[in-house]
């Protein structure tokens, strides 16, 4: 049987996906995105899921980008197939319907980088190093770093990386928002028991009904996404986390979701 290239683990419904080609600092070919697609397509159907994380193997790097081997010779079209397959892919990730989070371990170049931004949020080991060094190859970013790295960074930032392709550390990235946390290696995987726990204590349709507030409003008017806002949040009344979770505020205890 051949290796797997996505390796998954699971604690209580928080999975971690762990991409799993580093001789190549785990370079996304279409094989990886493929299996990617397939695992992340598992986990859309599940109730019981309450986070996932997805990190790259080894200690060196995240994912050095879009397997630049694979896409030397492709053609036009064949180039548009390649990047619409990982758009897909991403799509499924930024969708899903729980906190998704990038551990970010060492080189997050290219299409590690628009893997990130297809996260949540994206936490950094201190030795993380960002950017997208497309230009640098004759092209731009396509797996959508154009687009997702402007709504997180700003324009004139995400211009500035991606006409220069200069390489950002972690503390660079923290500043400018591309990451929410920077932390030594080894304090990653604290991080990742910290979250579980932090994750487990809360009432996970809530936790949901969170993140699908703040990205399908993101993509309306301000007034759509307050009347959206006020759909899900009444909405967290016709369920039982809400009698629980206020139950045991009033009754002095923990709620028990
Ligand atoms: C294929 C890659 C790769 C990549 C690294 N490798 N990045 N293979 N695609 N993106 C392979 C190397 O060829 C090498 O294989 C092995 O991983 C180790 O890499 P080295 O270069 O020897 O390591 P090091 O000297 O430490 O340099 C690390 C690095 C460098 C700075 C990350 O590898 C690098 O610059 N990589 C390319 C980064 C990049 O340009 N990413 C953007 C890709 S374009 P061997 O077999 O020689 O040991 C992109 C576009 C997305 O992502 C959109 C497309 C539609």
């Amino acid at each position: 049987m051949s290796e797997k290239l996505i390796e998954v683990v699971e604690n209580a419904g928080i999975v971690r996906l762990t991409i799993s080609r580093p001789k190549a600092l785990n370079a996304l070919n279409s094989d990886v995105l493929a299996e990617l697609g397939s695992v992340l397509s598992d986990l859309e159907a599940r109730d019981d899921l309450r986070a996932v994380l997805i990190t790259g193997a080894g200690d060196k790097s995240f994912v050095a980008g879009a397997d630049i081997g694979e896409m030397r010779d492709k053609t036009p079209e064949e180039a548009r197939a390649f990047a619409r397959q990982a758009l897909a892919t991403f799509k499924r990730l930024e969708t899903l319907p729980v906190p998704t989070v990038a551990l970010v371990n060492g080189f997050c170049l290219g299409g590690g980088c628009e893997l990130a931004l297809a996260c949540d949020w994206a936490v950094a080991s201190d030795n993380a190093i960002f950017g997208q060094p497309e230009v640098l190859l004759g092209v731009i970013p396509g797996f959508g770093g154009t687009q997702r790295l402007p709504r997180r960074v700003g324009p004139a930032m995400a211009i500035d990386l991606v006409a220069t392709g200069r390489k950002i550390d972690a503390s660079e990235a923290l500043r400018i928002g591309l990451v929410n946390r920077v932390m030594a290696p080894a304090e990653l995987e604290a991080y990742t028991e910290e979250l579980t726990k932090q994750l487990s204590g809360n009432g996970p349709e809530a936790v949901r009904g969170a993140k699908q507030a703040v990205h399908d409003g993101l993509d309306q008017d301000l007034e759509s996404a307050l009347s959206l806002e006020t759909s899900l949040f009444a909405l967290c009344f016709a369920g039982k986390e809400q009698k629980e979770g206020m139950s045991a505020f009033v009754e002095k205890r923990k709620p028990n979701f």
